[in-house]
């Protein structure tokens, strides 16, 4: 049996003229393609079937003194084309392949022939649908159904567009499909155009150093691991253009509707864990912001598999820019490489020791020196540990219950009892924890007034999204004084991404008390409570004490974040990029008369996109349908833009864009009061309000 590959190739391209004569590395792109397809087992003979036109000849010359055959043909009929090169060869089984196509993997092409043998198929190859990257997918189909199709294919896509007649007719034809067990779809490693042909220079280069004579899937997911940059040059083209073009001008619709269906980026694998997950874990995640309720279901992923800098890829292979980045750790994106090194280092020396570790003085003389409050300091891992702590130390040094507080301090008892999502608190313990407004003392001058002489504590984030209003803050901690109160500032977000130092250090407020968490060890576990030694010290007496408040890898990870935030200009970055996202935000708002209808609030490196109805009120629907449409383009969002320190231009690009088309769905959604109908999914769900 003859199993011959044929590649068509052109030298016309609407696109990229002269696309398959370029060079990547040593070789043409149709070398290349050819140097690929010849490390398959099964493929006894390569063809170029170009066409007869004169402007192909330089394909032909390309090829001259080589083993390649070469036919020529008409230039639309491609089927045409096909079925007389594979008569001409006698090719009984043939392998279709482009030549725009220069990493098509020789095993996936083995793969296919053996089973379209094996399967006694007519047609067998990776994209009804698509998993495998663009660029990557194999179609093999037997001389004879060739043939048939030829015979019975009437409409200009499906001359033009070899197999399409054949994939059109699943009743004629006997096809089968191989799909990868990820959705890797999304990814593009095709060359259509000028931002393809960079991106696969790249790609090129960085296999030469590292792979084998012939590249293989795994190696490109690899290096596409370790260089995310490269798919965001190309990323955004919608794959199958072309045929989708041709298909529309032939008016087959449904067809077109079914392929692009099959091609949209797929959260399958995330909703079949989601199903695992509910039936084992409560809320199936362990944090309330991550969970299924924050996202609109149906279109957003579930669950995300690996990170690096700015983008996530999700359990079926899309990637996003992560606008979240772990709802604030990630400060200077996934994986950052000093910090993990740190980490690496340190775990091959033992993380959790049965004594004290060095690492304990060296990062709690490190924020002694940050922050202006930080006289003494000991650890936690969550945020929830050390206001926690901070609230027990100040019961003990004032011998009162009250506290006065103000925004969300995390899940423990003495907190979460003041908010709705109480249960579970008893009420002896919910009824010593009052709120105050941010910004209006007399609400907390009332606490005082109300219990005399029994405030322990004021604890509040001294800045989130709304800035202090002059004398605010002074005024907090002079009123705090007055009554005995110990004065906490919950630093947990504030606390390095409005500056190493936190918001103490640029007001000049200093507090008694403060805690730190979120990025401190951009993504590793630990907190610090930090303050005056006279407080600090009756942790001796209180009890904050927990078998990994000591764990060492997150100690390492904390001290390498200080170390790059102290040498690199982190905060001014961030806020730079924040600062142009938020343009664009208020130039779409602008263009599309949304106004009242979205607002930033917020520092440019820490920033948040609130929603209003007609009436002012937040709107949950609005931000759902912002978030529909925006992951749709690949941008992961909450509303929070916790900027990082890797986002840079190709970030700004993806998100522009996404952010210019979700504007005009939400426009033309408030236009026709039809925003809960063009919900895709279950909207958001409220967690509770604090902010
Ligand atoms: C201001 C503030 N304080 C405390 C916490 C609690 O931190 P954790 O969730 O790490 O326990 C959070 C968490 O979001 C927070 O935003």
């Amino acid at each position: 049996m003859k199993v011959h590959a044929i590649i068509q190739a052109r030298c016309g391209s609407t696109r990229l003229p002269r696309k398959v004569l370029l060079k990547l590395g040593a070789r043409t792109v149709l070398e290349q393609v050819i140097h690929q397809v010849s490390f398959s087992r099964s493929v006894s003979k390569i063809i170029v079937a170009t066409t007869t036109s004169p402007d192909d000849q330089p394909i032909v010359d390309s090829l001259a003194g080589t083993k390649i055959g070469i036919y020529r043909g008409s230039e639309l009929d491609v089927l045409e084309r096909y079925r007389e090169c594979a008569d001409l060869f006698q090719s009984d089984i043939i392998v279709r392949v482009t030549a725009d196509c220069p990493f098509i993997d020789p095993r996936l092409i083995d793969l296919c022939i053996e089973k379209l043998i094996s399967g006694g198929y007519d047609y067998f190859g990776t994209i009804t649908p698509p998993s495998f990257p663009d660029g990557l997918d194999v179609e093999v189909v037997t001389r004879e159904a060739l043939e048939r199709a030829w015979q019975s294919a009437l409409i200009p896509s499906e001359r033009e567009h070899v197999t399409l007649h054949i994939r059109m007719h699943p009743d004629r034809f006997k096809i089968g499909n191989y799909r990868h067990d990820v959705d890797l779809s999304g990814i593009r490693l095709t060359l259509d155009e000028d931002r393809d042909y960079r991106a696969l220079v790249t790609l090129t280069e960085l296999a030469e150093q590292r792979c084998g004579k012939v590249v293989h899937l795994n190696d490109l997911l690899d290096l596409l691991r370790m260089h995310p940059e490269i798919q965001l040059i190309n990323g955004s083209i919608v794959r199958d253009e072309g045929l989708s073009r041709s298909l529309r001008a032939d008016g087959l619709k449904n067809f077109l509707d079914e392929l692009s269906r099959s091609s949209m980026p797929t959260i399958r694998r995330s909703q079949e864990l989601f199903e695992r997950a509910r039936a084992i874990i409560p809320g199936a995640a362990q944090t309330f912001s991550k969970g299924y309720t924050q996202y609109v279901q149906g279109v957003c992923p579930i669950y995300l598999d690996h990170g690096k800098g700015s983008i996530v890829w999700d359990v079926d292979g899309n990637s996003y820019v992560d606008l979240v980045q772990g709802l604030l750790p990630n400060i200077l994106g996934y994986a950052h490489q000093e910090v993990n090194q740190a980490v690496k280092d340190q775990i091959d020396a033992g993380i959790s020791f049965s004594l004290p570790h060095p690492l304990e003085i060296e990062l709690a003389e490190d924020l002694r020196r940050i922050i202006p409050s930080a006289e003494m300091v000991r650890f936690g891992k969550n945020g929830s540990d050390v206001t926690a702590g901070a609230v027990r130390l100040a019961r003990a040094y004032t011998g009162r219950e009250v506290v006065a507080c103000c925004g969300y301090h995390g899940w423990q008892d003495w907190f979460i009892g003041s908010t709705a999502r109480h249960r579970g608190v008893p009420e002896a313990v919910r009824k010593l924890t009052i709120p105050f407004q941010y910004n209006e003392i007399e609400s907390l001058a009332k606490i005082f007034t109300d219990h005399p002489d029994n405030v322990a504590a004021v604890i509040l984030e001294p800045m989130n999204f709304v800035h202090p209003k002059p004398g605010f803050l002074e005024e907090v901690k002079s009123l705090a004084e007055q009554h005995g109160a110990v004065l906490i500032f919950d630093e947990i977000c504030s606390g390095w991404h409005l500056g190493l130092g936190g918001v103490q250090k640029r007001t000049g407020v200093v507090p008694h008390l403060s805690c730190f968490g979120k990025a401190m060890g951009n993504g590793f576990p630990i907190a610090a409570v930090v303050g005056r030694g006279e407080i600090m010290r009756l942790m001796e007496e209180i009890f904050f004490s927990f078998t990994f408040g000591g764990e060492v890898a997150s100690l390492a990870a904390a001290r390498a974040v200080i170390r790059v935030l102290e040498r690199e200009p982190v905060t001014q970055t961030m806020a730079s990029w924040g600062n142009r996202v938020r343009e664009v935000v208020q130039k779409n708002v602008a263009n599309q008369s949304l106004e009242g209808r979205v607002q930033c609030l917020g520092e440019p490196q820490w920033w948040v996109m609130k929603f209003y109805d007609q009436e002012g009120k937040d709107s949950l629907a609005l931000r759902s349908l912002f978030q529909q449409e925006v992951v749709k383009e690949g941008v992961l969002f909450l509303s929070t833009h916790n900027m990082n320190f890797t986002f840079g231009q190709s970030e700004f690009v993806i998100v522009e864009r996404a952010y210019q088309k979700a504007f005009s769905v939400l426009a033309q959604a408030v236009r026709e009061d039809r925003v809960e109908q063009m919900l895709e999914g279950s909207p958001i769900q409220a967690v509770f309000r604090v902010r």
